[in-house]
């Protein structure tokens, strides 16, 4: 009998095959190797769904601690280039342990319950009809940098409660930290990168002292600072101005990658798509198997706090684990037929895009909801509309982040269903 073939030397989360389609390309992991070590990464790998949900329940032994670590170790230059910016970035709610953790995330929670996320929803219909409206008679879009980005960050700083700055500037910015975070630069790239992290977390500082000279405004930044005067030991000042830029990130990046991978997942199955057109009602199902199918976190970090094992594999203290979100989602042990996309899929929503457990994403339902609005405007009003064919699709090589950095689509405005029935 011969050993199953492992890939484990040449898994490579920067590669094109990774970035494409990140459960296909681990396919060999969880069919033979669930749970391996990347010598080019340093990290254990693991890619089956009971593995990877169990690391994400168990928040202790599994620390969140190094989530947005630098899995790149960066070059001197661009150490001293962010040591110049005074960036500090440190422990916020996705990176903190227990006992600080779950004190912080209660006594910030409530802007996210459903009552005052319906506040938002207004605002989200109308930016997703001004921005349909500026290209419906076009014929052509590129829904990343004709909507789904500037959409999402105008929701995201709404939600912050941060004065609408200069978008192309905070785009740049924040693909910087992305990058930061979980990219792999090469020398050249980590300097310039750099630069533009230090500015981001300047710029996030500034934002912080405009808002605390008055913080009495809505959103989640002023209504942090306020709760700080009760509670200066769980919302501490490192807290806030980590949070300020983390918090750009975490609500916009996330929330326009996964509107980007559900249009193109819905148009490349066609009669889901006219499914959904016809009967809006289903829309909030295609969201959540969008999340599952096509989901915008591809994979998370956690370390073991002490020796241990993940689906029978010893694991030692100290080990980092990279938990694949993407490939639990297509576990054939969980959900049947995994890489269909079934719009009726009664357990879609167990999925791990969100990931699990204490630290379960906060914003994931403002997140759906904009998904939903997003797929209304658009089924109603362009029901017509397809992938440009052809398309070099490409995407920012990262472990985690994960959506198209364009997304071409067409349809003849001739046929606008608008302009038959006004
Ligand atoms: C945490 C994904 C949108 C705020 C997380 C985590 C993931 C995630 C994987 C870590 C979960 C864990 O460790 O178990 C996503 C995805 C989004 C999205 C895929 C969009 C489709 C948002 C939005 C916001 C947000 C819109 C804010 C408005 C947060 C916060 C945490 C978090 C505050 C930290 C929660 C904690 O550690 O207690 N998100 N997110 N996210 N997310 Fe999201």
């Amino acid at each position: 009998m011969t050993a199953p073939v492992s890939g484990a030397a040449a898994f490579d989360p920067f590669g094109e095959a990774y970035q494409a389609d990140p459960a296909g390309s681990l396919r060999w992991s969880r069919d033979g190797e669930p749970v391996f070590y990347s010598p080019e990464l340093g990290y254990w790998v693991v890619t089956r769904y009971e593995d990877v949900k169990a690391v994400f329940r168990d928040n202790v032994l599994f620390s969140p601690s190094i989530a947005l670590e630098k899995i790149t170790p960066v070059c001197e230059e661009a150490t001293e280039t962010l040591a110049r910016y005074g960036y500090a970035m440190d422990r916020t709610l996705v990176n903190e342990d227990e006992p600080a953790h779950m004190a912080r995330r209660r006594a910030l929670i409530d802007p996210f319950t459903p009552a005052r996320l319906a506040h938002h929803e207004p605002m989200v219909r109308r930016l997703a009809r001004e921005y349909v409206d500026s290209f419906a008679d076009a014929g052509k879009a590129d829904l990343v940098d004709d909507m789904f980005w500037e959409v999402t960050l105008t929701v995201a700083l709404h939600f912050l409660g941060v004065p609408e700055e200069d978008m192309a500037t905070l785009r740049k910015y924040s693909i910087a930290h992305t990058v930061n975070t979980w990219g792999r630069p090469s020398r050249d790239e980590q300097v310039a990168v750099a630069e533009a992290v230090g500015k981001f977390w300047q710029f996030a500082g500034t934002v912080l002292d405009k808002i605390r000279r008055d913080p009495s405004g809505p959103g989640w930044m002023p209504y942090s600072i306020r709760l700080q005067r009760e509670m200066p030991e769980v919302i501490t000042d490192s807290y806030l101005h980590s949070m300020m830029m983390a918090g750009i990130v975490a609500a916009h990046e996330t929330t326009a990658n996964a509107a980007a991978n559900a249009v193109k997942v819905l148009l490349e199955n066609r009669t889901v798509w006219e499914e959904i057109c016809a009967d809006p009602s289903l829309i909030p199902y295609a969201v959540e198997e969008c999340l599952r199918h096509n989901g915008s976190v591809a994979a998370w970090r956690r370390l073991a706090t002490a020796d241990t094992e993940v689906g029978g594999v010893p694991i030692p203290r100290g080990a980092k684990l990279l938990i694949v979100n993407a490939s639990a989602n297509h576990d054939e042990r969980h959900f049947e037929h995994a890489d269909e996309f079934d719009l009726h899929r009664d357990n879609a929503a167990d999925h791990l895009t969100f990931g699990y457990g204490s630290h379960q994403c906060m914003g994931k339902n403002l997140a759906r909801m904009e998904l939903q609005i997003f797929l209304e405007e658009l089924t109603r009003r362009l029901p017509h509309l397809e992938l440009v064919p052809d398309q070099q699709i490409t995407y920012l090589p990262n472990t985690s982040f994960r959506g198209p950095d364009h997304l071409w689509v067409r349809w003849d405005p001739a046929a606008n269903p608008e302009r038959t029935d006004p």
